[in-house]
């Protein structure tokens, strides 16, 4: 008995000597308390299974373990996971290194005494969820190396504790949040030196940029664009050398772009567009060989383009548009930029010939409106022996005051997509060849002085006829064609994803009647003829344009009735044939009568909603309207009377005569 319960003894003893050696053997077996955590972090969330049933969770999806059974990663990124992430659960696994949950529907905090429980975390990814609230007080570890907090909803300040730990940090990004308070710029003073990539683009920071980044010895990237931020540029900045991207667009930095810029030799990226920079830009620019996107557009930058811009051979974007630059670009040899494919010169008081611009070989995005105002569109005289801007797609010339008619030249460039010459002193006809150009989806030729009649050629344009390839397509990103200040991201993102297809002709002199033809370009978006002499009817065609979405036919002399066939245009949003010479009633649909009585207003002969006039069937006029159009659609009639039986007489004819014929041969 004593004998049997020693031995018992001796066995349990044994087991319990043995019992980690049995645990360590099975390699990867989780811990039953990481097992636990994960199946309680799992739990609170309201998303597709994650499927971790097996009893190793070392196996399970997403889990990476160490030698000892501890949960080093956790990565489910892009997983539909959606819930709160519950702190007390991912606080037990305490041996994370990385952890990913990026693009998911995660909400909640993170609070502090999670965060700091994760104490040997090296990569921490939450981007793109929905997490809330402020950032806790300190960063977790000291092994810390990536930090993306990105396209969440955090907010508050970052605490000035929070990257004590930080001496690691390699990587810090916030961007896209509500984050307030200062940037805090002295962070590599103090705590991280490591770094090489910080953005803080997308919040609601305020104030000065303090000095500070200059100590950042290793800084690559530097955003923090799209937010309060004021004051000078702090010039300590241009000791961090080995800046690639600089930043800051849409904040109200002021003070001029220092020529110590020249000390970061290693920029490619400089994007200091929408603030108040004013004073001269820095006379060696050119020393930045391998810049390539120079983006300074809407500040109050002066004075001429330094011609060392010219050795920035790199360049494949300069913005410089809206600001009060000015100066001969002629005396600047812009045949040595060629790989630039996007030059935006607008708004400014340049002078000199754009002919110069044709030696840009890969030129494909050119604006220049009121820009050369009074320097006059190069003529075909100086164009004899003209082979430039082959690959221009889209060509900006408004608002420069250009006079005389629209230039042979303009028909070489086979590439144009987009053609902008409004609010200009062009006159003379359109010219037939725009139909030609087989790749073109917008022109607005609106508020000039054009004149004739609307060529049926433009009616062949082939990008309104027929759905382009892909590698017809052409995506005018940012910041290509904002034509004004803009004040919220919203706008901004509205203004870039919307390029319809336009044909805009209003405020001009043309005359006679729109072609049948019209009826061909069935992805036409917007057609604008307002403002101008048009007369005839509203073809019935106009109705295959099924994409339709602005009509604007007002102030012409338009006659007869508004097409009945119009109420079938369902993504029409604007409409207005005010001030015509239209008559009868309105169609009755819900889409024309959602728009407001003016847009038919000026047209006396016109009844019914949405105009206050009913189309009362005993009023005379309307008797004699109804009259003069039986009288008119007997006449019709009586013409295809005479045609059917002409058509029956030729057939007749040939039906007999044919057939003698065959029988004769
Ligand atoms: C779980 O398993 C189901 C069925 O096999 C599968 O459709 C789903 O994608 C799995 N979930 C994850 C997160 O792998
Ligand atoms: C986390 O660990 C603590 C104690 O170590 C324990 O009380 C708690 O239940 C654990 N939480 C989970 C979700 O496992
Ligand atoms: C997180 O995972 C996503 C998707 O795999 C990946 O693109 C991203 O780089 C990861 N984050 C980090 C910091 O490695
Ligand atoms: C940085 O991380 C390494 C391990 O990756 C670690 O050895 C080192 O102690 C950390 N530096 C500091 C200052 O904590
Ligand atoms: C920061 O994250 C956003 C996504 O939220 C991303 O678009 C951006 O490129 C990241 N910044 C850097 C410098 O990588
Ligand atoms: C900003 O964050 C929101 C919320 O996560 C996300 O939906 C949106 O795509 C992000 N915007 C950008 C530009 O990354
Ligand atoms: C740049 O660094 C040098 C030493 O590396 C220092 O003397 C100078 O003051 C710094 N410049 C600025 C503007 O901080
Ligand atoms: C330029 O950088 C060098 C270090 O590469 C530094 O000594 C110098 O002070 C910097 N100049 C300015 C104006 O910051
Ligand atoms: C352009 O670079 C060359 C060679 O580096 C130099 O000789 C020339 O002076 C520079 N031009 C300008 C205008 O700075
Ligand atoms: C161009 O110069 C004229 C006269 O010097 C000035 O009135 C005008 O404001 C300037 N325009 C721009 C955009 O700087
Ligand atoms: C535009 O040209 C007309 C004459 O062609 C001239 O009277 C007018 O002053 C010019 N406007 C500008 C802003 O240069
Ligand atoms: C953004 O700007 C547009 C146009 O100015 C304005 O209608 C809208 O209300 C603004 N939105 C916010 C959130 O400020």
């Amino acid at each position: 008995m004593l004998v049997q319960a020693y031995n018992l003894m001796a066995h349990a003893f044994l087991l319990f000597l043995l019992f980690p050696y049995i645990i360590s053997t099975n390699i990867h077996a989780c811990k039953q308390i990481e097992r636990s955590s994960l199946l309680s972090f799992a739990s609170t969330l309201s998303s597709p299974p994650l499927n971790w049933t097996s009893i190793d969770c070392c196996r399970w999806k997403g889990i990476t373990c160490d030698q000892d059974g501890w949960v080093t990663r956790l990565l489910l990124p892009s997983k539909g996971l959606k819930g709160g992430i519950s702190p007390s659960s991912l606080a037990n696994l305490t041996h994370l290194t990385h952890l990913n949950l990026s693009h998911n529907s995660l909400y909640g905090s993170l609070e502090t005494q999670f965060f700091l429980s994760l104490n040997r975390l090296e990569i921490l990814d939450l981007s793109y969820n929905c997490l809330s609230g402020e950032l806790p007080l300190s960063l977790p570890s000291s092994n810390i190396r990536t930090v993306d907090l990105s396209s969440n909803h955090f907010f508050g300040a970052i605490p000035s504790s929070f990257f004590q730990q930080g001496s690691n940090l390699t990587s810090f990004n916030v961007s896209n949040n509500t984050f307030t308070g200062y940037v805090p710029s002295s962070l590599c003073v103090h705590s991280s030196p490591s770094l090489r990539l910080l953005d803080f683009s997308s919040n609601v920071f305020s104030g000065n940029l303090a000095p500070g980044l200059g100590k950042c010895s290793k800084l690559q990237v530097f955003r923090a664009g799209h937010n309060n931020l004021l004051g000078l540029f702090p010039e300590d900045i241009y000791n961090a050398t080995k800046l690639e991207e600089i930043a800051l667009p849409l904040n109200s930095l002021h003070g001029a772009i220092s020529d110590k810029i020249v000390n970061l030799t290693n920029l490619a990226i400089l994007d200091l567009s929408y603030n108040h920079f004013g004073g001269e830009l820095p006379l060696n620019l050119g020393k930045l060989s391998k810049l390539k996107f120079v983006t300074f557009d809407f500040n109050n930058l002066e004075g001429a383009l330094p011609p060392s811009l010219m050795n920035c051979t790199n360049l494949v974007e300069l913005h410089l548009g809206s600001n009060s630059l000015e100066g001969d670009i002629s005396i600047l040899d812009f045949s040595r930029l060629s790989q630039l494919t996007k030059l935006d010169l607008r708004n400014n008081n340049f002078t000199g010939a754009i002919k110069i611009l044709m030696s840009c070989k890969s030129l494909h995005t050119l604006m220049l409106d009121g820009s050369f105002v009074g320097e006059g569109m190069p003529s075909d005289d100086d164009m004899v022996d003209f082979d430039g801007f082959q690959n221009l797609k889209l060509l900006s010339l408004a608002s420069s005051n250009y006079t005389g008619q629209i230039p042979v030249w303009l028909s070489k460039l086979k590439n144009l997509q987009i053609l902008e010459m409004r609010s200009n002193q062009i006159t003379g006809p359109i010219p037939s060849w725009l139909g030609t150009f087989p790749r073109l989806f917008y022109i607005d030729l609106s508020d000039n002085q054009i004149s004739g009649e609307f060529p049926k050629q433009l009616c062949r344009l082939p990008r309104l006829l027929y759905e382009p390839k892909v590698e017809d397509q052409y995506e005018f990103e940012l910041p290509t064609f904002i034509s004004e200040i803009i004040a919220n991201q919203s706008y901004l993102q509205q203004k870039l994803s919307y390029f319809p297809q336009t044909i805009d002709l209003s405020n001009n002199n043309i005359s006679g009647h729109i072609p049948t033809e019209i009826g061909q370009l069935q992805l036409l978006h917007q057609f604008f003829l307002g403002s101008n002499n048009f007369s005839g009817i509203i073809p019935n065609q106009i109705s295959n344009l099924k994409n339709l979405e602005v009509l604007e036919f007002s102030s012409n002399h338009f006659s007869g009735i508004i097409p009945s066939s119009l109420v079938s245009l369902n993504f029409l949003r604007e409409f207005n044939v005010s001030y015509n010479n239209l008559e009868g009633p309105i169609p009755t649909s819900t889409q024309l009568q959602s728009f407001n009585a003016s847009a038919f207003e000026g047209n006396p002969k016109l009844c019914g909603a949405p105009l206050p006039n009913k189309c009362g069937p005993n009023k005379d006029m309307d008797v004699d309207n109804k009259n003069n159009k039986d009288e008119g659609n007997g006449h019709h009639q009586l013409s295809w009377f005479y045609i059917f039986v002409m058509l029956g007489f030729i057939v007749g004819f040939w039906g007999v005569c044919g057939s003698l014929f065959f029988i004769s041969k």
